[in-house]
């Protein structure tokens, strides 16, 4: 009895989570939304970590990209008191859910956190004062793929302004190449139209999508954003409606394809089906936005279970697990992303990654490093949420850009 109460105490205490007999009997249930062939692989080594140290892996599993889904069972699992003992959740959502009283802190797990985070991305995983999310790594979302062969069969060079993009994608047109592959849920849209947004320098991004300021979402320079939009809609194929972002990027992968639009987590795809950054595909910034990262960091929050206020032993081992060197290293790997811990080695990983640490430390400094609204880092999700819709009217009919600028500083009023 006393052992048992003595291992329990140490590993609440993020101390010591050894296989024991308190470990074993503790379940752990995981809600994300993870489902793609890259994905799964990532969300896999924490599954094993997890079951190397003891506890029940319970997976909790919404499919759906950018995670609209998974948020909806997540409301449904807490409203009747079944809440998982971690879920996905990321950006200003951490607060909103801190401040419904649900979540569990976890200090003890954190205690090397702050000098092993950027300052940034240190403060989102607070809520009042204490640590309430484990965050993964660190997404650019700002990326262009490109399936090398077909670059190449098209006579075109890596793009890195929208004049010279859509030289490259009227002549993979010329070569029988479909330019774009595009999918069709509403934060795909999102993900492109923010991008373009980007395209107009890390300033105009700031003050458009998260200061929301009004001149500029009513700006000619806005206007502009939405004409590229409907002007890169032109080279879309027919077939987008509903398509999941992976079948997107599996066009590109076997060269039905030329290019998409994605985060890295399209990496993840590419590394899956064994292709080669470099050789069989490019990863580039987006025209116009070589000086600027969209960052985008996962992250699980911890629920009270059966009413507890303090963390479990398991709710504690993930999060150190998720945090630790190791885990930070091939999750990223495997994700496409790059480690959000600081001062993991980037050796093992690909050239798209290295471009991708390299170019965030430059935004850093630069000023360039921006939240994506997209993928709800950089507003609530009420603002957030009236913004995609007005984007995703305007890419779904044939709805002139003033009308949209006007709708949009509309929409960004929304509490
Ligand atoms: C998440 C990624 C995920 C992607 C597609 C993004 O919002 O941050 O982890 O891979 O959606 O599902």
């Amino acid at each position: 009895m006393k052992f048992r109460a003595i291992m329990g105490a140490l590993c609440a205490a993020g101390l010591m989570c050894g296989v024991s007999a308190v470990q074993a009997a503790e379940s752990i249930e995981v809600l994300h939304w993870w489902t793609s062939g890259g994905e799964s692989k990532a969300v896999g080594v924490l599954k094993d970590d997890m079951t190397k140290q003891g506890y029940t892996w319970k997976d909790f599993a919404v499919a759906g990209g950018a995670g609209a889904a998974a948020m909806t069972a997540l409301k449904t699992q807490v409203i009747s008191g079944n809440a998982p003992s971690a879920a996905q959740i990321k950006g200003p959502l951490i607060q909103d859910w801190a401040s419904q009283g649900v979540l569990v802190p976890i200090d003890s797990a954190a205690a090397d956190w702050k000098k092993n985070l950027p300052p940034e991305i240190d403060k989102i995983m607070h809520a009042d004062g204490h640590y309430v999310a484990a965050p993964f790594s660190v997404h650019r979302v700002n990326w262009l793929y490109i399936n090398k062969a077909a670059l190449d069969k098209a006579g075109g060079k890596v793009p890195t302004t929208w004049p010279e993009f859509f030289a490259v994608a009227d002549k993979m047109k010329a070569a029988g190449i479909q330019p774009i592959a595009m999918g069709g849920q509403p934060w795909q849209d999102l993900t492109l139209w923010e991008d373009v947004v980007l395209s107009q320098g890390a300033g105009f991004y700031k003050k458009a999508l998260v200061d929301l300021d009004e001149k500029t979402l009513t700006s000619d320079q806005m206007v502009g954003v939405f004409d590229t939009v409907r002007k890169i809609q032109g080279y879309f194929d027919a077939g987008r409606t509903g398509r999941d972002w992976n079948l997107a990027t599996a066009m590109v992968i076997n060269g039905k394809a030329g290019m998409q639009f994605m985060g890295d987590w399209a990496k993840g795809e590419f590394a899956n089906a064994n292709k080669k950054a470099g050789s069989d595909y490019v990863c580039a910034a987006v025209p116009g936005t070589e000086k600027s990262y969209t960052f985008n960091v996962d992250s699980f929050v911890f629920f009270q279970q059966k009413g507890e206020k303090t963390a479990t032993p398991g709710q504690l081992a993930l999060a150190k697990t998720i945090m630790s060197p190791e885990f930070q290293e091939q999750f990223s790997l495997n994700k496409g992303s790059i480690p959000v811990r600081l001062g993991v080695s980037m050796a093992k990983f690909d050239d798209c990654a290295k471009k991708s640490y390299a170019d965030e430390q430059v935004a850093i400094k630069s000023g360039g490093y921006v939240p994506s609204l997209a993928h709800g880092m950089a507003q609530p999700d009420a603002a957030a949420g009236a913004i995609s819709d007005v984007v995703t009217k305007f890419m779904n009919s044939q709805q002139d850009s003033k009308t949209a600028v006007a709708a949009l500083a509309k929409a960004a009023k929304t509490k």
